[in-house]
């Protein structure tokens, strides 16, 4: 769980903090070169064990345990593919195909710092109405991070990605949220993708939190399969996830993670 106190970072934090999240940027760079029908999302997660164990850095989800209760998560990646909402594992016999939605998360940890970043990729043509799932979610995360500005508040964020999902009939995932990042994967606050415009923590500059609206097609309403970690949708129709990790800063926030080293055609919204 997050701890209860905000940290926030010096400049010389931010700027070891900009090598992590340009490190986890070019994970998911590297992984669009691959991502095509017929590849397995275990051989996604090899790829990016690789490549960050090859820039000196660790896969920070690794080994991770978020609770007591739960074993550590065994992967580099959380790979959620269609239904799958986060925290998919990756495996051997799912295997990409035309159509197909998958969301890729993933942190590193470099020089004692988190990088965190997801980004949600098509595999081939996608139906016209999935495509409009993941350009809202990404206009979700776009309307968040505007809101994560020096005098707002935790509430202003959940409540711009609430309103923009919901106007499009969509479901607002709210079992997990988005958090701050820095020593820690997941420090306080927690950045919830609903909420109340003038509620909760307000942000100040040089906070860095990562914002993640996790956004379904239908009922928001999930389902836990049996490895005990990964998500999906109640209903089966699809889900989309986009992570930014960002600094609160006066008037705009910066972006430390991006989405440039994507390849075009791996995606709807860039
Ligand atoms: N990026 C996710 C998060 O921010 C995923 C954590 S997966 C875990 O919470 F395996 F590390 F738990
Ligand atoms: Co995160």
């Amino acid at each position: 769980m997050s701890k209860s106190k905000a940290i926030i970072k010096t400049e010389e934090e931010i700027e070891l903090m900009r090598l992590s999240n340009q490190l986890v940027s070019k994970v998911l760079g590297e992984l669009s070169n691959y991502i095509q029908p017929g590849i397995s999302t275990l051989r996604l997660d090899e790829i990016a064990y690789t490549y960050i164990k090859d820039h000196h850095a660790e896969p920070a989800f690794l080994n991770y345990k978020p609770h007591s209760s739960k074993t550590a998560y065994p992967y580099t990646l959380c790979v959620s593919v269609n239904e799958y909402v986060v925290h998919g594992m990756p495996k051997k016999d799912c295997i990409l195909k035309e159509g197909d939605v998958v969301s890729i998360d993933c942190g590193v940890k470099l020089n004692g710092y988190f990088g965190d970043s997801a980004y949600t990729f098509s595999v081939g043509e996608l139906k016209p109405e999935v495509m409009q799932l993941l350009s809202v979610t990404y206009e979700c995360l776009e309307l968040g991070i505007e809101k994560a500005v020096h005098g707002n508040r935790v509430g202003d964020i959940g409540y711009a990605v609430q309103v923009h999902a919901e106007k499009h009939g969509y479901g607002v995932v709210r079992e997990l949220v988005g958090h701050g990042v820095g020593r820690s994967l997941h420090e306080a606050p927690e950045v919830p993708n609903y909420g109340g415009r003038g509620r909760g923590m307000v942000l100040v500059e040089g906070l860095v939190i990562a914002i993640e609206p996790m956004i379904n097609m239908g009922t928001r309403k999930l389902l836990l399969d049996q490895d005990g970690w990964s998500l999906r949708t109640a209903d089966k129709l699809p889900s989309a996830h986009f992570e930014h990790t960002v600094v609160v800063r006066k008037g705009k926030a910066e972006k430390l993670t991006t989405f440039e080293f994507i390849k075009n055609g791996k995606t709807a919204v860039i």
